[in-house]
């Protein structure tokens, strides 16, 4: 219900407040297949989305639909094992309602994650990339609708999505590790279905490095609430007609588990530094 989002949130947040005692800092959306960061928190609280009031429920393959809230070097984290999408059939408000309850339990920082089809000839399954732009191309807008005031201004600036000096640590911290980081633009599409090849020819043409089904939403939400945002990106495949192959939903499960080592080295590694 429209206009009665601060009533929600704060049940929602009581609850978590009740529940944990914690006070996260920096928040963690964890993509398809990317959930496995999740069981290293330390001293984890753990709360199924069920249980949380006004949270929805996780029905995406590889989203275990829980909240855990625990230690990773040192930091706080709020760590969502899986998160809402527009194709689950759920309303642009009710797939971003977590940001908002993270921006409003005092989060300060918050990392998106994915997985992704490639749109480059040059990138491979596994291959991991940070977000540096998105484009939106969901056909919707999470902020469409009688805005609250408290929540942040209608007319959202988005110039500067993906805070910078995170992008700057995220691509520091890979070249001392040794993992090798892409980067480029986000285009968000609705899904479920997978694109045709003219639609990838299309995104191409736009400037798009890859092409997934979440996220967009998301960061609009959070750059609205005053987040500092982080955006990276696991490339499960390469998007439809760039080799003569089908794309499959376990195919990009498959290549996010395989790829998970690597996404959580660097991961956690950023979140040290942040
Ligand atoms: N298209 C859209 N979403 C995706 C893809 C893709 O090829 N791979 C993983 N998520």
């Amino acid at each position: 219900m429209p206009g009665d989002l601060l009533k929600r949130t704060d049940e929602t947040i009581r609850y978590i407040r009740l529940k944990t005692g914690l006070q996260p800092e920096i928040g963690l959306v964890l993509g398809s297949g990317l959930g496995a960061l999740g069981d290293r928190l330390e001293d984890p609280c753990i709360i199924p989305y069920e249980e949380l009031p006004h949270f929805l429920k996780s029905t995406a393959p590889g989203h275990q639909g829980r909240m855990i809230i625990g230690r990773l070097k040192g930091k706080t984290l709020l760590c969502m094992q899986g998160r809402f999408h527009y194709y689950e059939g759920y309303t642009m408000p009710q797939i971003t309602y977590p940001v908002r309850v993270m921006a409003r339990l005092g989060i300060k920082t918050l990392i998106l994650t994915n997985a992704c089809g490639g749109l480059k000839g040059e990138f491979s399954p596994g291959d991991l990339m940070l977000i540096t732009d998105h484009i939106n191309f969901m056909g919707m807008n999470p902020l469409i609708g009688p805005n609250e005031d408290d929540f942040g201004p209608r007319f959202q600036d988005m110039t500067t999505a993906y805070t910078p000096a995170l992008a700057a640590l995220a691509r520091k911290t890979a070249a001392e590790l040794g993992i090798p980081l892409r980067e480029g633009v986000y285009l968000g599409y609705s899904g479920p279905s997978f694109e045709t090849p003219a639609e990838i020819r299309l995104f191409q043409s736009f400037g798009a490095s890859a092409v997934g089904m979440s996220t967009v939403p998301e960061a609009i939400v959070a750059r609205q609430s005053g987040l500092r945002l982080l955006g990276l990106s696991c490339v499960t495949n390469l998007a439809a007609g760039i080799l003569d192959q089908p794309i499959s939903g376990e195919e990009v499960i498959e290549a996010a588990n395989k790829a998970g080592e690597k996404f959580i080295r660097l991961l956690t590694e950023i979140i040290g530094r942040i």
